[in-house]
């Protein structure tokens, strides 16, 4: 193979190099996947009005998150078990995220501690949670991140039970016996493979807590002080009750697909999110973005910054920390192209006005596919 052009080429190096079992469960949706390819898909029906004859020399990408400023408004979504991708798994990660001056966020299910991940040297990083029913064990949990440095929960609430991807079943889906949910060693919970069952999805539904509720939002903010991201949201009437609840973000996200199938593209949920929080709180998105150009069709829509799960995961594991690195600086330069080309200098000059969707192209409503 020549050299690699584009983020999507890492995912048949990452094919060929992982067993079976891990790149399955890496890359699969739920069920018959339809919103798997439709995070990808909806994209191309997204079209752009792009300005002409605007002095474009200097493109400024920079923004802030949370208060912290980064170098683009692209950043790195949690993936569990990184360590199963490549053997300096999170590590890896969080040094890219540092050198390309973005914001990694860390599983509840990785494979390396928040202690270690801060351990790697500076860095923005933001913990995902998944709440256990042992609200002790997230007490916990939630200490030792903000201890370690992290500055942001990412309250994942799309996974009450764990979707039906079957390619998990038919494999057998197990973490290897020889790693270990590293934020849970001192709490006993680490290992997922005793028991009958040693498959994920049953240490998963053992531990994940169903009840888990907008009170608990609430109960959130009595033990941690720091700001909450929800994740997860995709109506209008979920947005505005996550403001009214107090968050201080939103990241409109299906989980990659990999939960309810038939749920829209993230992309086409996105505008009415926005719509929901009226201005209140930032709202991000993820789920298929792989090119500059969707970042930037997202933030045309109204996202103040966009996450990465899978990219990083095949890039991690066809060329390590490089990979990462790689897969950031080829998303930064194509959009900045982007931007150059549709006439933005700053990313508060990308509008609404730069793109037309199928309301305003009907010849677009009919899927496109997209490679
Ligand atoms: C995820 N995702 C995820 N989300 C989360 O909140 N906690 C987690 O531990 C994980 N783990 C995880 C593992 C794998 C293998 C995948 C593919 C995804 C979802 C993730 O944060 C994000 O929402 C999607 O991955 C975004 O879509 P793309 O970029 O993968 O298309
Ligand atoms: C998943 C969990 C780790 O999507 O969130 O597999």
């Amino acid at each position: 193979m020549g050299e690699i052009t584009n983020i999507n080429e890492y995912e048949a190096i990452a094919k060929q190099k992982l067993p079976k079992m891990v790149y399955d469960y890496y890359a699969s949706g739920s069920e018959d996947q339809w919103s798997l390819s439709e995070n990808r898909n909806a994209f191309s029906r997204i079209l752009f009005r792009p300005r002409i004859l605007i002095d474009v020399t200097n493109i400024d990408m920079t923004t802030t998150v949370l208060g912290f400023k980064i170098t683009m408004p692209i950043m790195i979504a949690p993936t569990g078990m990184q360590k199963m991708a490549h053997p300096e798994g999170e590590y890896a990660t969080a040094r890219a995220s540092s050198a390309a001056g973005t914001i990694m966020t860390l599983s509840t299910w990785a494979t390396s501690s928040v202690e270690e991940v801060a351990s790697t040297g500076p860095g923005i990083r933001f913990f995902q949670l998944y709440v256990y029913k042992d609200r002790n064990v997230v007490a916990q949990l939630v200490r030792n991140a903000e201890k370690a440095g992290f500055k942001a929960i990412v309250l994942t609430v799309d996974t009450p039970r764990l979707g039906h991807r079957e390619a998990d079943i038919k494999n057998r889906f197990v973490i290897p016996p020889f790693l270990t949910l590293k934020n849970f060693e001192g709490l006993d919970l680490g290992k997922t493979n005793q028991g009958n069952d040693p498959s994920f999805a049953s240490y998963a539904a053992g531990q994940v807590d169903q009840s888990l509720s907008w009170k608990d939002v609430k109960w959130l903010q009595t033990i941690s002080s720091l700001p909450i991201l929800v994740k997860g949201i995709l109506t209008e009437e979920d947005a505005r009750l996550a403001v009214q609840h107090g968050a201080d973000g939103i990241i409109v996200s299906n989980h990659g697909a990999r939960q309810l199938n038939y749920v829209p593209a993230t992309i086409m949920a996105l505008e009415e999110v926005v719509k929901g929080v009226q201005g209140r709180i930032p709202v991000f998105m993820d789920g298929g973005i792989r090119r500059g150009t969707d970042v930037f069709k997202a933030l045309a829509l109204g996202a103040a910054g966009v996450f990465i799960g899978r990219p990083v995961l095949f890039s991690l594991a066809a060329e390590g920390e490089t990979g990462v690195r790689k897969v950031l600086q080829m998303l930064r330069d194509e959009f900045e192209l982007t931007m150059a080309l549709n006439g933005c200098r700053s990313l508060k000059e990308i509008t609404r006005a730069h793109i037309m969707t199928e309301w305003d192209y009907p010849r677009l409503s009919r899927p496109v596919s997209r490679s």
